[in-house]
């Protein structure tokens, strides 16, 4: 029997155990947990997205606070914003929604955040702890840490002997998922759009995460008869049976074909997607418990 992952109640059992998180560090020292989220511009999936990470920054406990900037904001604008975020003690977590309006350099905004206090793993600092396996020291970026939850769920901490195969090298994903793997002693591939038989590569895959923004690319016959097929692709597909003119989402793999040779696999939605914002109030509590010199929980 195949499993599909329930990515909602794995979320939420992260959120709980970050709520519990949180209440400790209240009672034990009195701080409470603050992130800041900031949104420049008016996009409406963007201010979906952040609302959903305010409402959650709050129902875990924390201090959330929002910055909603105008579309004209400059640069240094921006910049400044940042710089007091920095300083505010209160505050332990801060998320500059991406993408910023294109008249704004998001890098060097991401860069001038506190490597501390960069909850979204994106600085260079906590892109190179997970590039050298310092893995307790920074903070990991959500989405690959919230894979990394469903691959220890089912294979345990230790992935000896067997073959991950990761398609996409992005760095937002694709590196850091690779490196986390590679961390938990696995034997990883990262394909990309110019391997040669992607297919066969990864037809030996243990454990197999697709991350391309291909709709439904990776198919039954890519897949190792028992693997475990993690898909964290989101796509938006043309859903003519519902209607004209309507979408729906699929991922970067052909689920129904596929989930008849994995052994487990994550759907889309309700994968891979729920847990990105858990992993963002796992690594705020992280940074508040580090700030107050304790040992930080583990998700
Ligand atoms: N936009 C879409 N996903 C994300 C994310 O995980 N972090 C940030 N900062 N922006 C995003």
């Amino acid at each position: 029997m195949t499993t599909v992952i329930d990515g909602k109640q794995v979320a939420a059992s992260v959120i709980d155990a970050v709520k519990a998180a949180s209440q400790t560090l209240q009672d034990e020292t009195g701080i409470k947990t603050g992130l800041a989220v900031v949104i420049v511009g008016n996009d409406p999936a963007s201010h979906a997205y952040v609302s959903a990470k305010s409402r959650m920054a709050k129902e875990c406990g924390f201090t959330s606070v929002q910055h909603t900037l105008p579309e004209e904001t400059t640069q240094e604008e921006l910049a400044a914003l940042v710089q007091t975020l920095n300083a505010d003690e209160s505050l332990h977590g801060i998320l500059v929604q991406l993408p910023l309006p294109k008249h704004l350099k998001s890098e060097p905004i991401i860069q001038s955040i506190l490597p501390e206090k960069d909850v979204d793993g994106l600085h260079v600092v906590n892109a190179g702890k997970v590039a050298t396996g310092d893995l307790d020291g920074g903070l990991v970026s959500c989405t690959p840490a919230g894979a990394m939850v469903f691959v220890r769920r089912t294979h345990g901490e230790d992935l000896s002997g067997l073959n991950a195969v990761v398609i996409g090298r992005s760095n937002l994903f694709g590196k850091p998922m690779a490196q986390l793997l590679l961390a938990a002693n696995a034997t990883v591939t990262i394909a990309h759009s110019r391997t040669k038989d992607l297919p066969a590569v990864c037809h030996g895959a243990d454990i197999l995460v697709a991350a391309v923004g291909r709709p439904q690319m990776v198919k039954a016959d890519w897949v190792k008869p028992g693997a475990t097929v993690i898909d964290v692709g989101i796509n938006r597909i043309a859903a003519p049976e519902r209607g004209e003119g309507r979408f729906r989402l699929v991922g970067d793999v052909a689920f129904a074909e596929c989930a008849e040779v994995a052994e487990v696999i994550t759907p889309v939605p309700g994968g891979v997607g729920p847990m990105t914002i858990a992993m963002l109030m796992a690594n705020t509590v992280i940074a508040a418990y580090r700030k107050a010199g304790k040992k930080a929980p583990k998700f």
